[in-house]
């Protein structure tokens, strides 16, 4: 039976060592999240993320709008904040309202205030193999448990599901940069599952029950960032857990896994921040 990858129990290891931290910060850090519309996910994100940030002794305040604010809005906002030496952090939530180019509005983000990681100074830094400020969270916060787990990464052959800017692209980079063998699939790949069975880590970053076990290697590590609601209103992930621990050498839970680790990592990198300040 495959090893379960803690994510909670990480999480509270790094949140224990956070709190140490910002103790002794005379400057305590301050972390700005932009929450545009009303999309329920968002909302509950925004405030387990504002939660999580009071316990650990961070400052946070969250911006509203609704889901017609204009772009200029946003952007003056994002300036406003830039410009507010007391913000260590800004966050934008994602998804924005669908009239927004939420490249623009991201963008705007000074890079030494991008929690994210995301703006294309930053993933340009990613991407060419340089230090960004940080790294976005949910890849940081894979690498940090596959490091946890002393999984080796190097000569690894990782299939990475899923191509967005939050997660299929960035931790396809990363694990790039610490030598894996990369391979990207999506939703226009043929023959999936020839490919996953050749995995030694699997990614899976796609929101829908994808993976069985008929598509795994023996032993390979298995990273289930996928989190929705099945049929019957469960919270699932893109692997069929069950089967799947009994092939994976590691495997981690949804929830339970990913999910607390993208928040510990936003934690650490505000902390990080404002430390850099
Ligand atoms: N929406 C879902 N995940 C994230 C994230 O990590 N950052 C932001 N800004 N929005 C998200």
């Amino acid at each position: 039976m495959a090893v379960i990858l803690d994510g909670k129990k990480l999480r509270d290891k790094i949140f224990a060592n956070l709190k140490a931290k910002t103790d002794s910060m005379p400057v305590k850090p301050t972390l700005a999240v932009i929450l545009a519309g009303d999309n329920p996910s968002s909302i509950i994100y925004v405030n387990n993320k504002k939660k999580c940030a009071e316990k650990l002794g961070i400052n946070s305040t969250v911006i509203t709008y609704s889901s017609d604010v204009k772009e200029s809005e946003l952007l003056n906002k994002v300036n406003e904040l830039n410009n507010n030496k007391n913000v260590t952090a800004i966050l934008v939530q994602l998804p924005l309202p669908e009239h927004i180019n939420q490249f623009n509005i991201i963008d705007a983000i000074a890079p030494e205030k991008d929690v994210d990681g995301l703006t294309t100074y930053n993933s340009g830094k990613l991407f060419s193999g340089e230090k960004p400020f940080v790294y976005p969270c949910t890849p940081k916060g894979i690498m940090l448990l596959l490091d946890e787990y002393g999984i080796e990464i190097e000569g690894k052959h990782a299939v990475v599901i899923g191509r967005s800017n939050l997660v299929g692209k960035p931790v396809a980079q990363m694990l790039l940069n610490r030598n894996a063998t990369v391979t990207m699939c999506h939703s226009k790949t043929k023959n999936l599952s020839d490919i996953t069975k050749t995995a030694d880590i699997l990614i899976s970053a796609v929101g829908k029950k994808i993976i069985g076990e008929n598509m795994l290697k023996n032993n390979c590590v298995v990273i289930d960032v996928g989190i929705f609601r099945d049929d019957r209103g469960k919270i699932s992930g893109d692997v069929d857990f069950e089967a799947a621990s009994k092939i994976a050498s590691y495997i981690t839970p949804v929830p339970g896994g990913v999910g607390p680790m993208t928040i510990a990592s936003l934690m650490l990198n505000t902390v990080e921040l404002a430390a850099n300040s």
